[in-house]
């Protein structure tokens, strides 16, 4: 199973609006189906939408039929904007973009610059998978001896290009030996919990119990669950987290029942130009997914519906964040800069 590949100048990516009846790979040969992909979330998670970005990129250039620089870079311009407008709030996106803008910027000749991104996708794509294993190390530290850990949307394989960030944890801590048991909630509307989270983990043999939103309460008071994880598509400067509508009440509930609340992610969802949550831009998604449920109509036709597809949960309900660079802890502010600024050895 590849989230998303680059086969012959295409890019290939698992349809995950399919899942989990079918299991349908699409090819893109232009950037402008990468964007629509994007907005119809046939490919999302944060990790997984840098990587789409970036080979999103590497399209767009290779498109492009001017010989000189100048014209050559006023025509990528349009391909960066429509990459990055594509969704609003996983920083990812807006991370890789910012990584091809200044390969692209660091070549003189056009086909030079044209391979240069190609290899800075795929570059961003490697360095994903790593990472992931990276945060799942450090994060099978804390996870080590639990019993049952509480997800909500999908931050595993399908989020990012293997492994996963949150799941990559739960894989990780397995794999040294902790029968580890998942609960995974459905997450209304788009279903990433039960369409994807339970079919990766089922695929692995890892024990997943499937539970609708609103048991989470239920089962964190019960005393059933030993830690939540989940991902996360920005994280401001202060350690709020912008993740899956949702995570925001599972976050204050875990706290009135003294479980610990974790979050993993890549330093790349890490925005420091960024102070608090309040500044992080949340998606509004059509009215049509809240008024349906896989495609069947369950409310009259004639009512509005708000649908924001992420929450800001403040930083003082997140126990620790999880990086590939280490663990953070309050205070947030000092120990994320820490963590982004480390040099890789
Ligand atoms: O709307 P989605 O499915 O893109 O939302 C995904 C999430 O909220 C994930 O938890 C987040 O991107 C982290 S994925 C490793």
């Amino acid at each position: 199973m590849n989230t998303i590949e680059w086969v012959d100048g295409k890019i290939r990516l698992l349809d995950q609006t399919r899942l989990p009846l079918e299991e349908v790979y699409l090819d893109l040969t232009d950037y402008q189906s990468l964007v629509r992909a994007i907005k119809e979330m046939r490919i999302r998670g944060a990790p997984a939408l840098g990587v789409a970005a970036a080979y999103g990129v590497a399209l767009g250039a290779a498109a492009i039929d001017e010989e000189s620089k100048e014209a050559f870079e006023s025509r990528l311009g349009p391909v960066y904007e429509a990459i990055v407008a594509s969704r609003p709030t996983a920083v990812n996106i807006r991370w890789a973009v910012e990584r091809m803008r200044r390969v692209a910027s660091a070549h003189r000749d056009v086909s030079g610059v044209k391979k240069a991104l190609l290899n800075e996708a795929l570059a961003i794509h490697r360095q994903d998978e790593a990472i992931n294993h990276r945060i799942g190390a450090h994060g099978a530290d804390l996870l080590q001896g639990k019993g049952t850990v509480m997800t909500h949307c999908n931050a595993g394989a399908l989020a990012t290009t293997g492994y996963g960030t949150a799941l990559g944890v739960v894989r990780a801590t397995i794999e040294r030996g902790t029968a580890l048991k998942v609960m995974a909630t459905e997450t209304r509307p788009f279903l990433q919990g039960s369409r994807l989270t339970a079919w990766e983990l089922a695929r692995d043999q890892i024990d997943v119990t499937l539970i609708t939103d609103s048991m989470a309460g239920h089962f964190l008071k019960k005393g059933d669950i030993d830690c939540v994880i989940v991902g996360a598509d920005r994280i401001a400067a202060n350690g709020d987290v912008a993740n899956k509508i949702g995570t925001y009440s599972i976050a204050v509930l875990a706290k009135e029942n003294a479980v610990p609340f974790y979050v993993a992610a890549p330093i790349s969802t890490i925005d420091l130009s960024i102070s608090s949550g309040e500044e992080i831009p949340i998606e509004e998604r059509s009215p049509e997914e809240v008024l349906s449920f896989a495609g069947v109509q369950v409310a009259p036709q004639e009512v509005k519906a708000a649908n924001p597809a992420f929450d800001i949960t403040p930083y003082r309900y997140v126990s620790a964040i999880v990086t590939e660079n280490g663990i953070a802890r309050e205070p947030y502010l000092e120990e994320l800069k820490a963590l982004v600024e480390m040099i890789e050895e």
